[in-house]
């Protein structure tokens, strides 16, 4: 079975069937140039406990370039016979290097703590770029809010107006959300920054190779405390897998929102014709495909992330071949936010909004009813009976087709004596907004701070 990692104790090589079920070079060569990483550092540590002399070194790591320049360059890919990346790049090296020298490398390590250490490699390496990816999201959400400081929008609950918001504030209330996302990428990578390498197949190595400079090679904090957990856990990756579904989840949201804000109904916003796309049969539509997009990726994310899971659940110690399933899910999610995340955010930035429109609607629905109880409120009625008297005036406006401004001063206090003419001081959009100036409120004063304290937040992540 030339070219194999294994097969001396078998009398035959292994069947079709199994050759093409086990087969994950068509996913795993994507972790070629990791892979290539670890052994230049075995190597090193093989150099450094005496297994290779000096000129064995010399030659191993020039025949690790040599490979890793044919790799990048394509002139050397995974061939049938390979079953994983590990086996394929050592048949290369020994094509290069020769079997003597070659046959060396594999001394004191598995593919199991090989995988569990590449993994983490590749996770930490695109965790940087999504991280990155979000910077550049929250910066545009931060600076379209900047654009429209000023503007009003009907905030809503349960997709009811509700009470008048700046745009700032909804704008950057997601720019807070995908800042705990960046955090959490920060947060995890700590877990991940850990070398399984010199964890063996389960138990260990019995030839003294030096883990810690391993890990260090690979720019990871250190090695593994336990070689059973370091070569079968995959929380890493899991977590991994949920951060990523957990800003598929954010972005669905925001998706959600510019999808009804595009539509004529709202009219709130426009979409850059850059971002946006046409239809085959009706020449005039202009459709918010990225937003839906975002929308249906997040599922996706979910799926690799539950798949994950349920492939891990109940798996003993140590390794088992199931955990070859890793992989797909998470590369897949790497990608897929890899894509989405810059079409994403080059839709929010070049986004039209109505401001008009929105400032138009923002005292529809009798979104101002709170500022009057609160008003009522603060000239000591209770708040049950502010509650009260403001549900009759609302009860009263709609029977009668007014908005609440418009309701006459004795109408005003036929429905309550407290209803008196000053209570108009707060039936206005800029009046209400201006006076929810608690910390954390859509005042303009406390909007304003936000962006300081958003911007603060993200560079010190
Ligand atoms: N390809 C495997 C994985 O992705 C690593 C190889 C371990 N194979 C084995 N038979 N122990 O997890």
């Amino acid at each position: 079975n030339e070219g194999s990692l294994w097969g001396a104790r078998f009398a035959t090589g292994p069947s079709p069937e199994l050759a093409r079920l086990s087969k994950s070079t068509h996913f795993d060569w994507q972790l070629a140039s990791y892979d290539l990483a670890g052994s230049r550092a075995h190597a090193r540590a093989l150099g450094a406990a005496g297994y290779l002399d000096a000129d064995e070194l010399a030659a191993m790591l020039a025949g690790l370039e040599t490979l890793e320049a044919r790799v990048v360059a394509g002139e050397i890919v995974a061939a049938d016979r390979d079953e994983d990346v590990h086996g394929a790049l050592e048949a290369a090296l020994i094509g290069i290097v020769g079997a003597e020298l070659g046959g060396k490398l594999r001394a004191g390590r598995s593919r199991n703590d090989q995988i569990a250490t590449l993994v983490r490699l590749y996770l930490k390496h695109h965790a940087a770029t999504i991280g990155q990816q979000l910077v550049h999201l929250i910066d545009a959400l931060a600076a379209q809010a900047d654009a429209h400081r000023g503007a009003i929008m009907p905030g809503r609950t349960h997709l009811q107006h509700a009470q008048p918001v700046l745009l700032a504030h909804h704008l950057l209330a997601y720019g807070w959300a995908f800042s705990r996302d960046l955090e959490r990428i920060v947060d995890w990578t700590k877990r991940a920054d850990v070398s399984p390498y010199g964890g063996g197949a389960l138990a260990g190595s019995t030839l003294g190779l030096d883990a810690a400079s391993v890990a260090r090679d690979l720019g990871l904090a250190g090695p593994a405390e336990n070689s059973l957990d370091g070569t079968a856990s995959r929380d890493v990756v899991a977590e991994f897998a949920f951060i990523a579904a957990m800003i598929g989840i954010d972005l669905s949201r925001l998706a959600e929102d510019v999808i009804l804000w595009n539509t004529r109904e709202f009219g709130f916003v426009t979409l850059d014709d850059g971002y946006s796309t046409g239809s085959s049969i009706m020449p005039q539509k202009k459709n918010p495909d990225i937003a839906e997009l975002a929308r249906g990726k997040s599922g996706r994310l979910i799926g690799n992330l539950s798949g994950l899971l349920a492939t891990l659940k109940a798996l003993p110690l140590a390794y088992n071949r199931d955990l070859q399933e890793d992989k797909e899910p998470v590369f897949d999610s790497t990608e897929t936010l890899e894509v989405l995340l810059p079409a994403f955010t080059g839709m929010i930035a070049t986004l039209t909004f109505h401001t008009e429109r929105m400032a138009e609607l923002a005292p529809a629905g009798f979104s101002l009813a709170t500022d009057v109880a609160e008003w009522l409120v603060k000239r000591h009625v209770p708040f049950r009976d502010a509650h009260e008297v403001t549900g009759a005036l609302v009860r009263y406006a709609e029977r009668h087709g007014l908005e609440l401004d418009a309701v006459d001063d004795a109408a005003l206090v036929a429905i309550s004596p407290h209803l008196t003419p000053e209570v108009r001081e707060v039936l206005t959009v800029e009046g209400s907004v201006a006076s929810r100036d608690g910390i954390g409120g859509t005042a303009p004063a406390r909007v304003d701070e936000q962006f300081a304290r958003l911007a603060d937040r993200v560079r010190h992540l």
